[in-house]
């Protein structure tokens, strides 16, 4: 059949018109259905998609009381914020709430926030589009087919991982601290990205909900986002012997976590001393990087914080991977705001083999005989701590204990020598003859330094500046020998102190007859038990004796291969020798380290040396013993007693 140019126009139009009608009722049909099953005008004009509007009518268990589309490609900042009773999260920003018992707290983190307000008016931008171009008809290419493919696309492109982290800071008290042994329960943290369940807690549907309890007060989540991130914090019923509420910080960050813990990780505080009312702890070396640069720039900040806790006290029970928790309920706390700062200090040191950066914690007015729990924490990832800063809510490293020593108090930690300074360690003390550490460590120190002065007259006289073939050593050198000199001799004339009831058979007992401080004296029954001789009844120094007046204590040898190195550094000249093992005066001089694992104990002396605990990586030298001659004059007049 031919056709007019006016009847072919006719067809065209008429199938246009057709195809047209079809377009338009496949496109609005649902929405018709859609409003009048809602009995409301939808809020906005452009709710196309299909595959939404048939999941919105899925959607009947009417647990939201207002309409609020929801889109695969469209997120909420478009539509509005947060439901009331539901607090929106921003980005490393810790938000603190209290929860009563047996309520939940909602928090969302939103699409818009998780991805930036940015990438969601780009969105929105594209979106508009869309409908333009679907509203032309004529153009338009897309098929609603295609339109989920894009939205999906767009999804599946706009992804990142959510990190939720919360601390609890403060937690129901026991009314009789005395009758109640149970710790309060813990927090509940509840996790929703489905839009069905955007109250999570305990009454949700489990299905569309993950459940994470808190941790001694801590909890870390992480999941990968790509709509909002609905979640509760939810408070349990407590018995009624407990009083008061919950209160939390929760933050969420896509950089990381803002809160954390780390219980896995080996302890990284080493317990270097303690005495009768304190501590010294240090951290591992903060870096391997021996460029100045790098080192002297750690040695600006302080970047940890230390809590420790007399492990009698159960106030940080059920909150010790919670930085805040611990603010608030440890014993002593170096934090700006915790308790007893008074009681600790903290500061940089270079101090020990290699001379690296690391961060000591100086406890004092601690109970004797006591063992106390110290946990190590960071906060942030450059020590900053706060809003806006990832990490900022701290990290808490595993704890570890360490004990003070008995309350004879004859042991007492001395640091910061001007000259020892390696030293770092309790030492035989008094303290009705010396009020504080300074003035005694000025006493050790000060006849370290004048014995020093002493060996330089005696090194001037050994050629150093000769040619290399002359020198009594091609491997070491006069500058050697001066730094063996004075490690070998800081241990010797400073003795590290224990007290006299410890039982390690490392422990070599001096000054047994002379009473304590307190004017106490041992049972004449035990001094019995020892030899009657100068190794136990006086110490190795005797102007020790003489000055200070310790009374008994048993003394933490200086280990052998201190000896043997002086030895090896020095010109034969000078006549320097060690005892050999199991020969006379050894055991009494030296200890030896040992390979096994000795559970924490420091069985001899040396720069550095520490309670290290199996496990934690320590450095181990093995030496080829081998020593010369007899003692000399020089000798002799160098070593205060061997
Ligand atoms: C959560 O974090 C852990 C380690 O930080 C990672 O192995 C895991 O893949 C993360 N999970 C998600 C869902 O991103
Ligand atoms: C908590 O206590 C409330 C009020 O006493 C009670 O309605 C609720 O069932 C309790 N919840 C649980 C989990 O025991
Ligand atoms: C620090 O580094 C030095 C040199 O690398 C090493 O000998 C020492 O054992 C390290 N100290 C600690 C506590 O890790
Ligand atoms: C020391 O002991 C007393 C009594 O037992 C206790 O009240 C106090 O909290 C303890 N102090 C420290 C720092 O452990
Ligand atoms: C510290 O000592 C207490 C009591 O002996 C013990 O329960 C706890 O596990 C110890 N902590 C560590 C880190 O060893
Ligand atoms: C130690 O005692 C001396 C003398 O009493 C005093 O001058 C000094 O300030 C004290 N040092 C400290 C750190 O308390
Ligand atoms: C000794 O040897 C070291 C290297 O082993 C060198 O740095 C130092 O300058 C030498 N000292 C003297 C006085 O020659
Ligand atoms: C030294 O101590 C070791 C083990 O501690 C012992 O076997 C040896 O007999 C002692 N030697 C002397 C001379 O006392």
């Amino acid at each position: 059949m031919q056709l007019s140019p006016l009847q072919s126009r006719l067809a065209a139009s008429v199938i246009a018109t057709c195809l047209l009608a079809l377009f338009y009722f496949a496109l609005f049909t649902p929405h018709f259905a859609l409003a009048v099953h809602l009995e409301q005008t939808l809020p906005v004009p452009f709710l196309v998609d299909d595959l939404d509007v048939a999941l919105r009518l899925d959607d009947k268990d009417g647990s939201t009381p207002q309409y609020e589309p929801d889109f695969l490609a469209f997120d909420r900042s478009i539509i509005g914020r947060a439901p009331p009773g539901v607090t929106s999260l921003v980005n490393n920003a810790p938000v603190p709430m209290n929860v009563i018992a047996g309520t939940t707290q909602l928090f969302v983190f939103e699409a818009s926030t998780i991805f930036g307000e940015s990438a969601s008016l780009e969105l929105r931008t594209d979106n508009k589009r869309s409908q333009e171009a679907e509203f032309e008809h004529s153009k338009a290419t897309d098929t609603a087919d295609e339109r989920t493919v894009q939205a999906e696309e767009v999804m599946r492109r706009r992804t990142k991982t959510v990190y939720i982290s919360a601390n609890t800071c403060e937690q129901p008290q026991p009314i009789d601290p005395s009758k109640t042994t149970e710790n309060p329960p813990q927090l509940t943290l509840f996790v929703s990205t489905s839009f069905k369940n955007r109250s999570p807690g305990p009454l949700a549907d489990p299905n569309t909900q993950h459940v994470v309890e808190f941790t001694e007060g801590a909890v870390m989540y992480n999941l990968t986002a790509s709509s909002d991130v609905y979640f509760g914090i939810h408070a349990p019923n407590v018995s009624r012997s407990f009083s008061g509420t919950y209160n939390f910080q929760v933050a969420t960050s896509t950089d990381g976590w803002f809160h954390s813990f780390d219980p896995d990780a080996e302890a990284d505080l080493i317990w270097v001393d303690s005495d009768s009312q304190g501590a010294l702890l240090i951290t591992p070396n903060l870096t391997i990087s021996t460029d100045p640069s790098v080192t002297d720039a750690l040695m600006q900040k302080e970047p940890y914080v230390m809590f420790a806790q007399n492990i009698q006290d159960r106030s940080i029970n059920g909150l010790r991977y919670s930085y805040c928790g611990l603010s608030n309920y440890a014993q002593i706390a170096t934090t700006k705001n915790g308790k007893f700062t008074n009681l600790v200090s903290t500061s940089m040191t270079r101090r020990g083999p290699g001379g690296l950066p690391k961060q000591q914690f100086y406890f004092s007015g601690l109970n004797s005989s006591s063992t106390y729990e110290g946990i190590l924490a960071r906060i942030g990832r450059s020590g900053q701590s706060g809003t806006d800063v990832p990490g900022g809510g701290g990290h808490i490293f595993r704890a570890m204990n360490f004990t003070t020593k008995s309350d004879h108090g004859n042991c007492q930690i001395i640091l910061n020598l001007p000259f020892c300074d390696q030293v770092a360690y309790s030492v035989p003390a008094n303290p009705t003859k010396f009020a504080n550490a300074t003035l005694l460590a000025q006493f050790y120190d000060s006849y370290a330094s004048s014995m020093f002065d002493n060996f330089k007259k005696v090194l001037q006289q050994i050629p150093c500046e000769v040619p290399a073939s002359q020198r009594y050593s091609l491997a070491r050198n006069c500058t050697d020998c001066e730094a063996a000199y004075k490690t070998w001799l800081c241990s010797v004339t400073i003795p590290r102190c224990e007290d006299f009831s410890s039982t390690g058979a490392f422990l070599q007992p001096r000054n047994i007859k002379q009473p304590f401080p307190n004017g106490e004296v041992l049972d004449a029954e035990i001094v019995a038990s020892f030899p009657d001789e100068k190794a136990y009844t006086s110490s190795r120094n005797p102007r020790i004796d003489e000055v200070v007046q310790p009374g008994p204590y048993k003394e933490v040898l200086p280990c052998d291969d201190l000896c043997y190195n002086l030895v090896q550094s020095c010109h034969p000249a000078m006549q320097f020798s060690c005892p050999l093992p199991g020969k006379l005066g050894f055991n009494t001089s030296y200890g030896r380290r040992t390979e096994e694992d000795d559970d924490g104990q420091v069985t001899c002396n040396y720069p550095g040396s520490a309670h290290v605990f199996s496990g934690v990586g320590r450095a181990r030298i093995s030496w080829v013993l081998w020593f010369m001659g007899t003692f000399g004059a020089v000798a002799a007049s160098l070593l205060p007693q061997l």
